[in-house]
């Protein structure tokens, strides 16, 4: 017959082994969730690929600013999960645009009021897009808020200052950089020192301060190419020109 003291030992090592066994669950269940997560986001990555595809302007804006952004919010000190997921919506937070007309979108000359009105509408449309995805929701947010301006300026709700999703201010900083950094179809591209002026010039008003000084310390990282462009500054630059 079993001393007690043997059926307590195995008792013991049946509960250790049943622990490990959840445990070795728990991380299968994490495992698939993260692939889940990583299959939607690279049909959303899909879909801004579609995008890419009708404009071209948008060819590697896209990825720069989700780049760029991710980097922006981990300066800022995000913890890697939101940084990352500041990193995924500033990827897609042009996503609307598949809703606008190719018309409109290469369009040269100015817009007409109601095409302005169209073109305006591509952070709601891009919120709806990714709507269906619950764990994105914050994303979507972000995809929602990226036009409005600190001042209040902005659209589509006229928010100002930390009513704003921080990663929306973000991804405004590193679009605003991208988009003068870029030919345009009714301009040249800006060098990055008089961007970087442009950018100066908004912090603090119609772009979020600290998302302007973290955007430009990521400028500076060597990996980003662009640590000659003196940054710093750019930024302590006194008052310029208003941003377009
Ligand atoms: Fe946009």
């Amino acid at each position: 017959m079993a001393e007690p003291r043997d059926d307590l030992a195995l008792a013991h090592r049946r509960l250790t082994a049943a622990y490990q066994q959840t445990l070795r669950y728990a991380e299968d269940v994490r495992r698939l969730y993260v692939g889940v997560q990583r299959a939607i986001c690279q049909s959303l990555l899909g879909l801004a690929n579609a995008l890419e595809a009708k404009d071209a302007y948008t060819r590697g804006h896209s990825e720069r600013v989700g780049a760029w952004s991710r980097r922006t919010a981990a300066l800022l000190g995000l913890p890697s999960p939101e940084a990352e997921l500041v990193g995924q919506a500033g990827l897609l937070h042009d996503i609307g645009k598949i809703g606008v007309p190719e018309a409109v979108l290469r369009k040269r000359a100015g817009l007409e009021p109601d095409e302005w009105a169209l073109m305006r509408q591509h952070p709601v449309t891009g919120a709806q897009i990714v709507a269906p995805f619950e764990f994105f929701a914050a994303g979507a947010l972000v995809i929602r808020h990226h036009h409005e301006r600190c001042d209040g300026s902005g659209y589509p709700d006229g928010l100002a200052g930390d009513a704003i999703p921080l990663g929306a201010r973000i991804v405004a900083v590193a679009d605003v950089y991208d988009a003068l950094t870029s030919d345009r179809p009714y301009r040249k591209a800006l060098g990055p020192g008089a961007a970087l002026e442009h950018l100066a010039a908004a912090a603090g008003r119609a772009l979020d301060g600290d998302a302007v000084a973290a955007f430009v310390e990521a400028l500076r990282e060597p990996r980003n190419g662009t640590a000659h462009v003196g940054a710093r500054a750019a930024l302590g630059a006194a008052s310029r020109p208003a941003l377009h």
